[in-house]
């Protein structure tokens, strides 16, 4: 639908969930897919594209290294090309009230989206613009950055995001790289069920009332992700930067 072939997509995060889901989608369209997570399930995903006709591998890569980071995309560029798509989707939790949040639990969630995001950005657009390569870059977000209690980490870095990919569409639209934000709703993912299980909130019910404040009665799926992706990286989006796009099943706030 999209037509990505002759694409090369960086996938952060792609060993699972929404990123795994994106990866799929990116490979169906016809791109060459590069997945960047620390957890092995990357190479599961990368070979199920491989047998299903696709072009992906897994580059093992924890986004909070500089080092990792540009060792992935050299590795990416050596076998396959420059890339074109950059999804900054890595992510993780750490979910305590402001009074119990430590240090550690900032850090970690601030340096894998935040701090990963942009030196994920910096390096791609580095190689991009050297090459003369137009493309685009997709941030993850979520609506926790209009605040919600016991993620003062993480709404900070989703509305951080934000400021950067604006900032990014503005400095970046004049070489031919268009920036935006997907906002995810209640997505079906590990991330999410695995929350509940700490928050000690019974899953089904989460869900439950999910479906009933929506205002499209059912919760999403990493697929519904991927497909406003999918959109936001082809040619027909080419006119489209500085946006957040919510895929939330309602209005957003
Ligand atoms: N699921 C939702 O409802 C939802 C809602 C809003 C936003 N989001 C955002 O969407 C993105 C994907 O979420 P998901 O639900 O698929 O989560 P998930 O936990 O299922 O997957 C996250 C992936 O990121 C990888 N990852 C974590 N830390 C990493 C690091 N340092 N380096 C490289 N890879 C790393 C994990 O290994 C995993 O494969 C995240 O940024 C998340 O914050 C999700």
């Amino acid at each position: 639908m999209y037509a990505l072939d002759n694409r090369i997509a960086v996938v952060t995060g792609g060993a699972q969930g929404i990123g795994e889901a994106t990866a799929i989608r990116l490979a169906s369209e016809g791109a060459t897919v590069a997945i960047f997570d620390v957890n092995e399930k990357g190479q599961e995903v990368a070979s199920r594209i491989s047998e299903s006709g696709g072009k992906a591998l897994w580059f093992r890569t924890d986004v909070r290294l500089r080092n990792d980071i540009e060792t992935s995309f050299s590795a990416v560029v050596d076998e396959f090309g420059i890339p074109s798509i950059l999804v900054s989707n890595a992510g993780i939790v750490r979910d305590n009230f402001i009074h119990k949040m430590t240090d550690d639990d900032w850090d970690a969630v601030i340096d894998t989206h935040l701090k990963g995001g942009f030196m994920c950005a910096q390096v791609a657009q580095r190689l991009m613009i050297k090459a003369e390569q137009q493309g685009s870059f997709v941030f993850l977000s979520s609506r926790a950055m209009l605040g919600n209690p016991g993620q003062v980490n993480y709404a900070s870095a989703k509305a951080g995001l934000i400021g950067l990919a604006r900032t990014l569409s503005v400095e970046l639209g004049r070489f031919g790289i268009t920036v935006n934000v997907v906002v995810p709703g209640h997505m079906d993912t590990e991330m999410v069920r695995k929350a509940a299980e700490r928050a000690r909130v019974d899953y089904q019910e989460m869900c439950a009332r999910t479906i009933e404040r929506n205002a499209i009665k059912r919760v999403g799926q990493a697929e519904d992700i991927a497909n406003a992706i999918a959109f936001l990286v082809s040619d027909q989006a080419s006119y489209i930067t500085g946006e957040v796009l919510h895929v939330t099943g309602r209005p957003p706030m």
